[in-house]
């Protein structure tokens, strides 16, 4: 594995599903290799933010990402928008990227809704932009959750159409790295649709801030069924089947030997046993997160250095770049 690239975008809360399907992954990455973790700012705003919120929230993230355990020693940390190359990038790679490519891309599908005229130029180029983002660096792995997938195939599609129609080998291939449990955490309220920030239920998702009431509130209110007794039948009692997968997640055991301990169980057992698991996750989480918040200047120090470092290899890659394309 060469250089290691992921992101997160700073809109709000991060949640349960950011931290299982993607960040846990990158605090172990960063032991054996070069990572840079952003936060996407250029993204989030492909929806309309408040300027001071996106503020706020970019620094928040910047602390969750360290309250999980992502060290600034080890990794470079930085917001997308302090490191010109990736927009720049975007431009060169747009250029080089069929519409019919974008047309696929379920994400823009869902989130431009059934008034598709009025969905932004930027939300329609978002998957350009992330492309940009990994081969700004030549990132060799990519490690997000499931529901990046289909982006990270258009980067690697987008890397091959510049390579081909520049007769170059530059850039590399990237390989996505999505684990095998937690990539895809679903809603507590829903078995069929993801954790996300943009469901309207905050009931649905366990963000990294909620304290523990609020955590035991939202397992208690999680969906089961009418059948008092707690068996694992992912096809029979899919809403049961998901608490129990999340609850395996957490405590990494399997889901049959989370269903063993609940044999003969009742679902406020299951709920009780899922506010526990969720706990002993988030409470560290949140107590380190609500510590850095205090030292703004310090979160502010890392992102300066982080766009430094940063700064450094995109600005070497991207001029070579330039070269390729014919920019004096
Ligand atoms: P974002 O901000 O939507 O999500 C950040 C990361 O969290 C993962 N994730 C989930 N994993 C499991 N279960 C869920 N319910 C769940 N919800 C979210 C996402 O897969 C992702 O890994 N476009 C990206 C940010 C980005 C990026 C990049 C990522 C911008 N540039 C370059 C990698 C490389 C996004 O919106 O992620």
């Amino acid at each position: 594995m060469g250089l290691i690239l992921s992101g997160v975008q700073p809109t709000g809360n991060l949640h349960l599903g950011n931290y299982l399907g993607a960040i846990k992954n990158w605090v172990k990455l960063q032991n054996e290799h070069e990572c840079l973790f952003m936060l996407a700012d250029l993204h989030a705003i492909t929806v309309h933010q408040d300027p001071a919120e996106l503020r706020e929230n970019v620094l928040k993230v910047a602390a969750l990402y360290v309250a999980c355990g992502i060290d600034p020693k080890k990794s470079v940390i930085f917001n997308q928008s302090r490191v010109s190359g990736h927009a720049e990038l975007a431009w060169v790679l747009g250029c080089n990227t069929p519409l019919g490519w974008l047309n696929r891309m379920t994400q823009f599908k869902d989130k431009s809704g059934n008034d598709r005229e009025k969905a932004g130029l930027g939300l329609y180029a978002y998957p350009v932009l992330m492309a940009a983002d990994i081969l700004l660096y030549n990132a060799t792995h990519v490690p997000v959750g499931d529901d990046q997938k289909q982006h990270l195939e258009l980067a690697r599609d987008i890397a091959g159409a510049f390579n081909r129609n520049f007769k170059t080998e530059f850039f590399t291939i990237p390989e996505p790295l999505i684990q095998k449990t937690g990539a895809r955490v679903m809603s507590l309220t829903d078995y069929t649709s993801k954790m996300s920030k943009s469901d309207p239920s905050e009931y649905s998702r366990i963000n990294l801030t909620d304290d523990n009431d609020i955590i035991r509130n939202k397992a208690k209110k999680a969906k089961t069924d009418s059948i008092a007794e707690v068996t694992y039948e992912p096809e029979a009692r899919p809403d049961v089947a998901n608490l129990i997968n999340l609850i395996s997640v957490l405590t990494e055991k399997t889901p049959q030997a989370v269903a063993a301990e609940l044999a003969g169980k009742k679902s406020s057992d299951l709920k009780t046993m899922l506010a526990d698991s969720l706990i002993a996750v988030v409470e560290p989480v949140r107590t380190k997160y609500l510590e850095l918040m205090n030292d703004r200047i310090m979160l502010m120090k890392i992102l300066d250095e982080g766009a430094a470092k940063a700064g450094r290899i995109a600005g070497a890659n991207f001029s070579k770049v330039k070269e390729i394309v014919g920019f004096i």
